[in-house]
Formats: structure tokens, C-alpha cells, sequence
């Protein structure tokens, strides 16, 4: 560990963004991360339906997907982060554009990698997440399989991979300070 970057788990990167399916903990664990390390976090999505002044689900009515995408990408690239902090991303923010490769050369990317059958179980709110919100656990599991095979050779771009199932703030902040030391 350089001496720089001791006594910070975050090293020299500022901004650790964490990325992964719906469902998968990622705006749960990025607060409990930023009281952990006592910095601010940012929700991305949040972010956009405050700017936009529309839920994603009416984003998605008004522009489709295709507007959403776009819009996304320039939250992600413009916002003004504060100098550390803890950023969720929504689920398929990774998967299009260069948003990938952006986070990795401005931060470190956790992804929080989990079962399929896990997140089904988990999405019971499906009316606010525009993909999802007509699918039944049956047809849910089934687009989950697939967009998770699509997703991902972005996903597994990340700096770093963990398994989200009974992680808690502790553990992440410990693989960070692994990755750091
Ligand atoms: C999406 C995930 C959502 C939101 C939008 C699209 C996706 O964010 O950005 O509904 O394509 O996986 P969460 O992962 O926070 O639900």
C-alpha cells in the first residue's frame, strides 16, 4: 500500500460506483457504504428523476428507452460529484454507450453479482421499473436468464466482482480495502 493511499480503503479512486441487475442491493448498499466511509452518495436514478422531473416509468412512457439511454449516459458523464463518493447506477447504465469503460477510467466499479432466482425473489416492486413491470416470477426468471447473459460482458468488466447475496456494507468495504492494499 502506497502511503498515499493508506488508511483510505478507497485508495486513490474517489468514486466507487456499484453496478448490477435490478433487484440486486445496489442503492441499499451504496448507503449503508457512504455512512460506512463517511462520504456522500449519489443515486443516479434519483438523480434523473429529479432533473427530469419524471419517475423513470414516465421517462420510459415519454421518451422510451432509447431517450432514457441517452439521458442516462449524460447524468452519468455530466454529473458534478462531489470529490468521494458512493454512486448507484441504474441496472442497465453499464450496458450501453461507453458508460462502461467511462466509470473504470474515472473510478472503481463494484459489481454486485447475483442469481437470477435471488432477484426474482427480491423485485416485488415491479410497477416503478418500466422492464419489468407486466412480467409474472415465471416470465421475470426467463428475461432475467437472458438479459443477464447479454449484460453481461459489461458487467464482468468491472474492477471489481462480488457476490451480493448476504453481503453487507462491512464485507464491501473490506474487498475495496483489499483491492487497495
Ligand atoms: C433498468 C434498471 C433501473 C432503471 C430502469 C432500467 C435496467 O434501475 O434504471 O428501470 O435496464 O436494468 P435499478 O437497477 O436501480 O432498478
Amino acid at each position: 500500500m502506497s502511503s498515499e493511499n493508506s488508511g483510505s480503503p478507497l485508495g486513490a479512486e474517489r468514486l466507487i460506483f456499484l453496478i448490477g441487475y435490478m433487484g440486486c442491493g445496489k442503492s441499499t448498499k451504496a448507503k449503508q457504504l457512504a455512512h460506512r466511509l463517511e462520504c456522500p452518495v449519489v443515486d443516479l436514478d434519483t438523480e434523473i428523476v429529479n432533473k427530469s422531473g419524471k419517475t423513470i416509468a414516465e421517462f420510459f412512457d415519454a421518451y422510451g428507452e432509447d431517450g432514457f439511454r441517452s439521458y442516462e449516459s449524460e447524468m452519468l458523464k455530466s454529473y458534478n460529484y462531489p470529490p468521494t463518493c458512493v454512486v448507484a447506477t441504474g441496472g442497465g447504465l453499464p450496458c450501453f454507450f461507453d458508460n462502461m469503460d467511462w466509470m473504470n477510467a474515472n473510478g472503481v466499479t463494484v459489481y454486485l453479482q447475483m442469481e437470477p432466482a435471488a432477484l426474482v425473489s427480491r423485485l416485488h416492486n415491479r410497477q416503478k421499473r418500466p422492464l419489468i413491470k407486466d412480467l409474472n416470477d415465471e416470465q421475470l426468471l426467463d428475461f432475467i436468464n437472458v438479459k443477464l447473459q447479454e449484460r453481461a460482458p459489461f458487467y464482468t468488466k468491472a474492477k471489481i466482482i462480488v457476490d451480493a447475496f448476504d453481503l453487507d456494507a462491512e464485507k464491501l468495504e473490506e474487498v475495496l480495502s483489499r483491492k487497495n492494499s
